[in-house]
C-alpha cells in the first residue's frame, strides 16, 4: 500500500467567511484516498521583525514545523491590490526565515486563487509563484484553478457549489500527488 500523503493548506485571508478558505475545505472533500490535508489558519502570526528571529513568535514556531513535516503544500491567496495579501507574505517572510532555515525548502506545491472579480486573483498568483521562486518552492503550473465571480461559486455557508470548480480543484489534488511523488522518486 501507498504512504499516506500529507498536505499543508493554508489561505492568505483572516476573516471566517473568506472565499480562499472555501476553496481549502472543498480541496479537502476531493482528495485522492492516500492523502490528508491539514488546514493551518495564520491568524495570529504576528507582523515579521528580524529581532524576533532568534526567538521566533509559538505560531510561527508551529507554521515552519508543520510546513517542514508535510509532503506537499496548499495556498489559496486572495488578491489584494494586483498582488497577494500582506498576511500571506507576512506568513511566508517568517517561515522563509532565519537564514539558512527555509522552511519551503525543495517542497512540491499547488496555488488557488478566488476573488469576487472577473480576473479571479491571477495576478495574486502569479506574485505568489514569484515569491515561491526564490524559496525554492516547486509549484505545479497547471490545471490553474482561478475562481472569478466566486461569489456565485460558494455559498454563504462557504460551500463550492460550482461542479465545475469542484471537479478542477479535485483535478489540482490528483496532479499534486503525482507531481509530489515524482519529486519524492517513488
Ligand atoms: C485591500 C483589498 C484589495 C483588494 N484588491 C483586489 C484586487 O486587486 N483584485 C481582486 O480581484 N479583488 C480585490 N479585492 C477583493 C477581494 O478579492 C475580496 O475581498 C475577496 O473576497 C478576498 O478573499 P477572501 O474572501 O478569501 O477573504 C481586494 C480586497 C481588499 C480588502
Amino acid at each position: 500500500m501507498d504512504k499516506q500523503i500529507t498536505i499543508l493548506g493554508f489561505a492568505g485571508s483572516l476573516r471566517k467567511g473568506s472565499y480562499n478558505k472555501a476553496l481549502l475545505r472543498a480541496a479537502s472533500e476531493l482528495l485522492p484516498e492516500e492523502v490528508k490535508l491539514e488546514i493551518f489558519d495564520l491568524e495570529g502570526i504576528p507582523p515579521y521583525n528580524m529581532d524576533l528571529e532568534n526567538r521566533m513568535p509559538e505560531k510561527v514556531k508551529e507554521f515552519k514545523a508543520k510546513i517542514r513535516s508535510a509532503d506537499a503544500l496548499l495556498i489559496a491567496t486572495p488578491e489584494h491590490n494586483y498582488s497577494m495579501p500582506g498576511v500571506l507574505k507576512n506568513a511566508i517572510d517568517w517561515a522563509s526565515r532565519p537564514y539558512g532555515d527555509n522552511s519551503f525548502d525543495g517542497k512540491p506545491a499547488a496555488v488557488m486563487s478566488a476573488s469576487p472579480g472577473m480576473l479571479g486573483g491571477v495576478k495574486a498568483q502569479f506574485h505568489l509563484r514569484q515569491t515561491l521562486v526564490f524559496l525554492n518552492v516547486h509549484p505545479l503550473n497547471r490545471p490553474e484553478v482561478v475562481v472569478t465571480f466566486c461569489g456565485e461559486k460558494i455559498d454563504d455557508k462557504g460551500r463550492v457549489i460550482d461542479d465545475k470548480t469542484r471537479e478542477k480543484i479535485k483535478e489540482l489534488m490528483e496532479t499534486l500527488v503525482t507531481w509530489t511523488k515524482r519529486l519524492k522518486g517513488d
